[in-house]
């Protein structure tokens, strides 16, 4: 077993970063998002950073906001993480795709694909999609409702999951003098027939050196779970408080009682953490401000009221978010439980809205600060033991990415928190998952 520190690290790269006007920063590619080199150089640094992996969220819809800046989600992840698997060796790669509009065949042969390409790095982030608007671009009308799409979901990663075992590990023999070249029995077919789809035969790609791909999930609701417990090796969570952390852990442990296999290793859990670095924590200070113009911050609250169900006018800056049980009820089927369970608990916390847009905070957890303080974040979250480790966001992430991985990562590896080398070459090794059995 490897004797690797457990804190696990992402990058996650929706857009240039969390700041809305990143792409007119000096020095910042306004097209960066829509060039391979971007993809490139972030998973460098991470790999430099000894990261476990970058992650790409992913809401694939034209968003109205054309006219004043660039989509967040423009290349298609599978391939922009193909291309930057070419140019690393050792971070895992980890691609968000819904289940919602694709056939499973398709979404197992990609993500197989860029599990062969990068030699057993590839992951897979499992969503419904929340967006109407994703809904609008791919199935023609609004998005179906949750509880079926969850049901859809949860068919299609089975399915998903009998085409990557199509293939034994030590299925191929390739005897060329025999002329045999799989073994008896290491290539399994199979016939499925459920309520969403209608399947004989089985996956094309042999498996990668980590064996499957390694399966994320996001989405807090107790669908979400029951899909964790039953697939996924890790979630991405949104828990900004430490209680909203505490009721996904003790949630997440509930369904997999239920709905785990047996002897299974535990659902990792990475919340994301949003970052503001400076090399001291008043340059953190000053540049959090410098980036907190007034038009980002009623970007951030919009976001905060749609999520919530209430019209931003109603949110007073200074007071606690308006948040009661009946709202909640409603409003979890109509977003993301799982974003909306880490609001409420911050308006809990008693937080006023002002402080929650100054933390970045759509749901995730934020920090503004130089190395130690973020440092010390980290450590005092994972030591809570409810987290292991972090999806982290940045607001330019050209601009604070290197500077965290050169003046953070070393803080964290000193004390001891962190590897100091990659141990393994695949994304399942990083994570310290088992090599699944056939
Ligand atoms: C932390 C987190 C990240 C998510 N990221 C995405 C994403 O990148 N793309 C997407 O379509 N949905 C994303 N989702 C939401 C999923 O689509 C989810 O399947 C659906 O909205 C239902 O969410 P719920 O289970 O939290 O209610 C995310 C949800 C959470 C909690």
């Amino acid at each position: 077993m490897s004797q690797q520190p457990g804190l696990h690290l992402g990058i996650n790269c929706p857009g240039l970063g969390a700041y809305r006007h990143a792409w007119r920063r000096d020095g910042i590619d306004p097209l960066g998002t829509a060039n391979p080199e971007f993809y490139v150089r972030v998973a460098r640094t991470a790999e430099r950073g000894l990261f476990d992996a970058v992650f790409t969220a992913d809401v694939p819809a034209l968003q109205p906001q054309w006219a004043e800046q660039p989509q967040r989600n423009t290349l298609d992840p599978l391939l922009a993480l193909t291309v930057a698997a070419r140019e690393t060796e050792r971070v895992g790669l980890v691609a968000t795709v819904s289940t919602s509009w694709l056939q499973p065949f398709e979404l197992a042969r990609s993500i197989a694909t860029l599990d062969r390409i990068s030699r057993g790095r590839a992951g897979w982030n499992i969503v419904t999609s929340y967006d109407p608007l994703v809904g609008l671009h791919h199935g023609g009308g609004p998005l179906p409702d949750k509880q079926d799409r969850y049901r859809r979901a949860d068919e299609f990663t089975g399915v998903v999951e009998s085409l990557w075992r199509t293939w034994a590990p030590d299925a191929i023999v390739a005897d060329k003098v025999g002329g045999r070249y799989t073994r008896p029995g290491g290539v399994r077919t199979f016939e499925h027939r459920g309520e969403f789809f209608a399947i004989t035969g089985g996956g094309v790609v042999p498996p990668s050196e980590q064996a499957l791909p390694v399966v994320f999930q996001a989405g807090g609701s107790a669908d979400g779970l029951n899909l964790a417990a039953r697939y996924a090796d890790a979630t991405f969570v949104s828990a900004a408080t430490v209680d909203a952390a505490r009721d996904y852990r003790r949630r997440l442990d509930a369904a997999s009682r239920e709905h785990r296999a047996p002897g299974r290793d535990p659902v990792l859990a990475l919340p994301g953490l949003t970052v503001t670095l400076g090399s001291t924590d008043e340059e953190a200070e000053r540049r959090h401000d410098e980036l907190s113009d007034s038009d980002n911050d009623a970007t951030v609250l919009a976001m905060i009221a749609q999520r919530l169900g209430v019209d931003p006018r109603d949110i007073d800056p200074d007071a606690p978010l308006p948040v009661d049980r009946a709202r909640f009820e409603l409003q979890r089927s109509q977003t993301s439980e799982g974003f909306l369970r880490s609001l409420v608990s911050m308006a809990e916390s008693g937080r006023t809205a002002r402080d929650l847009v100054r933390s970045g905070g759509v749901g995730h957890l934020g920090v503004v600060g130089g190395p130690k303080k973020v440092a010390d974040l980290i450590e005092q979250w994972y030591s809570t033991g409810l987290v292991d480790g972090f999806n982290l966001m940045f607001d330019v992430i050209d601009e604070a990415f290197d500077p965290f991985v050169d003046e953070v990562v070393p803080i964290l590896q000193e004390r001891g928190l962190f590897r100091r080398r990659y141990e393994g070459a695949t994304l399942r090794a990083h994570l310290g998952l088992p090599v699944p059995t056939w």
